[in-house]
């Protein structure tokens, strides 16, 4: 353990941590090295979370690279890339750590513990003093995170949806998100994110192949969501609504667009309405993961929450 890394331990995280909580990697005759991903390795990474079955949006590659070109890391063996993960700075009070996959001839060796710890101190370099760190955990991974300082929040579950041929009429409220004011959109997420994220908004809310919607009451947003075409069908996220009948709204014009197709939406157990929303849509759940943060959770509106925006970056 190195000197910087020491000082972490013994002090900034002091209170989560237990004095040296992971293993030393085991010692192999191999050349390793932890390095910034470049833009086709990084490609490569969503490549490989795709054969996770984590079918990630079509754009999410190239999104993700615009939004944090500095924020993937990845773990070399023998000039091989054997493993990476996203570490994205969204703003210098928050940050994300997401993405995380060794191939998987390179698993079971401690490798991923190493990149892990590299990339939860480069991030944390990356950011303020005191700053929060989030990720979205598989929950056979809950302990080892724990055991890295991160506290559980809310579990997220993956609900899957066929959307009926024949949808809901659509309110007379939602209207397309190009046409409302970008800097009230900010305003209106700044609520339902820790912090600021303009340029992952612009980009997010502006991908191709997404139906990008708000609904508005007078000149106020009350909610809007993102549905984006993905690996198989489509995914909403985020969906942000002041209440669950504008959640409702919102999900019938998402479900028109895509008649007949799968769309999956990752809702926050702890606002009940968003699970009143799959539920009373005969949605299936299908997978989840839990919301895990290291240092203060951040202060957000959760029960706007009915999707969070994606596991991967956050
Ligand atoms: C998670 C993953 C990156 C760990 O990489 P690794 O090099 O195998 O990790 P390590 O050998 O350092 O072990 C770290 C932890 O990973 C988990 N792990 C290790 N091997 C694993 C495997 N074959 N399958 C699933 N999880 C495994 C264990 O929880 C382990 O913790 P432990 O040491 O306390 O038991 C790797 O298993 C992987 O790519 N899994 C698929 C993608 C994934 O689930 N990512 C995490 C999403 S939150």
């Amino acid at each position: 353990m190195g000197d910087w890394q020491a000082v972490c331990y013994r002090g900034l995280f002091s209170s989560f941590l237990v004095e040296r909580p992971f293993p030393e990697p085991t010692m192999a005759n191999e050349v390793r090295q932890i390095r910034l991903l470049n833009r086709i390795e990084q490609s490569e990474l969503v490549s490989w979370a795709n054969k996770e079955g984590w079918n990630p949006g079509l754009h999410d590659a190239d999104l993700f690279w615009e939004i944090d070109p500095d924020g993937f890391l990845g773990i070399e063996v023998d000039y091989v890339l054997a493993g990476g993960g996203a570490i994205i700075r969204h703003n210098p009070t928050f940050g994300f750590m997401g993405l995380f996959i060794m191939r998987p001839e390179y698993r079971s060796r401690k490798l991923g513990t190493t990149l892990w710890i590299a990339r939860r101190d480069r991030l944390l370099s990356r950011l303020d003093a005191g700053a929060t760190v989030g990720l979205d955990a598989v929950d056979t991974m809950v302990p080892f995170y724990a055991r890295g300082g991160f506290v559980p929040h809310a579990r997220q579950a993956r609900f899957e949806w066929v959307a009926p041929s024949k949808p809901r009429a659509i309110s007379s409220d939602i209207t397309p998100l190009a046409q409302i004011p970008f800097q009230k959109l900010i305003e209106y997420d700044r609520d339902c994110f820790p912090g600021l994220r303009a340029h992952y908004l612009e980009l997010w809310t502006r991908q191709k192949d997404a139906h990008a919607i708000g609904v508005t009451k007078g000149d106020q947003i009350v909610g809007y969501s993102v549905m984006r075409r993905c690996v198989s069908g489509w995914k909403i996220g985020p969906l942000f609504a002041d209440s669950f009948a504008h959640a409702q709204e919102l999900l019938a014009a998402h479900a028109q667009r895509s008649a007949g197709e799968r769309i999956f939406l990752d809702a926050p157990q702890n606002n009940p309405a968003a699970m009143e929303l799959c539920r009373s849509h005969g949605m299936r759940e299908v997978f989840g993961c839990v919301r895990m943060y290291l240092g203060v959770a951040p202060k957000i509106a959760s029960h706007k929450i009915f999707s969070i925006t994606n596991f991967e970056i956050g």
